[in-house]
């Protein structure tokens, strides 16, 4: 069994958080090759969307081990004072506690994790996302996994035929549920159409009995109590040979859909598929960025990556978030570009309700409805 960890954290941007400062890569990058050479892991790479940056690593601990999140732990401490030293923004924005004990839970950096047998040709794609919520997965999820006018698999592959098992979870109550898809489709949709409170954890095929995907699913302002940046979320996603294609799963991706997060954590805005090279939100700190990465996992070793998304087949899908994004941003801060208030995650509501709170007077009683 192998274990493929994706363990991210904005530890500081350059400038602003757009980006993450190339020493603090060339930091983390140092850390990998001397724990691969210490045999903690098999295989490693650094990759980095905005301002967040992600270990990718292969190892045989399994998923929540200590050895592999507490070196993690060490590398974010490492990116942490390089951004301290050179003044960048948001210094340790995700590191919530001074201490590491015992796994990542509820510390602020976010981790999907996947444990599974090699197949004899293992295809896999690290999803990568900045300005936006763990719930954008879901989307893309449902298409690949559910849809069959995405996924032509589910409909001619026999090996699909029978569905995928989705595991969701409620992040408001911290409770989870799974749907048997197709039979409990229109079921599921009306949660995961929700994706500021439930999102999808883990997807596994009803014929191969095979975990096929795992998404990072904290919920910084959650668990810390008080905003202290988005989720920024990530995802592995294992693929062929009876799980989706490379290309349905890259498909749903094609269309611009919208997702919260983009300026101070509290806008919808398109989600943009784009390579590495244009992973730096920029305009209105966004719009939301994802990169995917994909690697063939031989031996443990991670072959790649391939910078998916750098493919003018996606072209389209750029020129349509950028027009979404004009449409959106003529709204100012007027809902559906400005979230809904109880999902923003910066507010001045609370302030404004006390300090107003004795001018608010009835209404005349011309303008109360008649009662019926
Ligand atoms: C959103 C995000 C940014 C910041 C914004 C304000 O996820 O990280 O949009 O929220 O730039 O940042 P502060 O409050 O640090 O000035
Ligand atoms: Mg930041
Ligand atoms: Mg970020």
């Amino acid at each position: 069994m192998v274990t493929l960890s994706i363990i991210k954290a904005d530890t500081g941007g350059f400038v602003g958080h757009s980006a993450v400062h190339p020493d603090m890569v060339s930091a983390a990058k140092e850390a990998l090759s001397a724990a691969v050479t210490d045999r903690l892991l098999v295989d490693g790479a650094t990759a980095c969307c905005g301002d967040d940056l992600s270990l990718i690593m292969t190892h045989e601990h399994g998923p929540d081990a200590e050895a592999v999140h507490s070196f993690a732990w060490d590398v974010f401490r490492q990116t942490t004072r390089i951004a301290q030293q050179l003044g960048l923004y948001g210094a340790g924005q995700d590191l919530l506690s001074d201490a590491f004990s015992g796994n990542l839970r509820g510390m602020g950096p976010g981790y999907a994790e996947l444990e599974f047998t090699e197949r004899p040709s293992e295809p896999v794609v690290c999803f990568l996302a900045d300005k936006t919520e763990p719930g954008a997965w879901n989307l893309p999820l449902y298409k690949a996994f559910a849809d069959p006018f995405n996924t032509a698999g589910l409909v001619i592959d026999s090996k699909m035929h029978a569905g995928f098992r989705f595991e969701v979870y409620d992040l408001y109550e911290e409770k989870r549920i799974w749907f048997d898809c197709p039979r409990e489709l229109y079921e599921m949709l009306m949660f995961i159409g929700a994706p500021a409170r439930y999102v999808i954890h883990s997807v596994e095929s009803k014929t191969l009995h095979e975990q096929a995907v795992a998404t990072s699913t904290q919920r910084l302002s959650l668990i810390a109590g008080k905003y202290v940046g988005k989720d920024d979320p990530v995802m592995i996603v294992r693929c062929q040979s009876g799980l989706p294609a490379l290309g349905e799963v890259l498909e749903p991706f094609a269309f611009a859909y919208t997702a919260g997060g983009c300026m101070r954590g509290s806008h919808h805005a398109p989600m943009m598929p784009v390579s590495v090279r244009d992973a730096h939100p920029a305009r209105f700190d966004g719009p939301p960025r994802v990169v995917a990465l994909g690697f063939q996992v031989h031996d443990g070793m991670l072959i790649g990556p391939r910078d998916l998304f750098d493919d003018p087949s996606f072209d389209r899908a750029r020129a349509q978030t950028n027009e979404v994004m004009d449409y959106l941003r003529r709204h100012g801060p007027f809902e559906p570009h400005r979230l809904p208030l109880e999902d923003l995650e910066y507010t001045t509501m609370a302030e404004l309700e006390e300090r107003l709170a004795e001018r608010w007077q009835p209404m005349p009683q011309a303008a109360v409805p008649a009662p019926r």
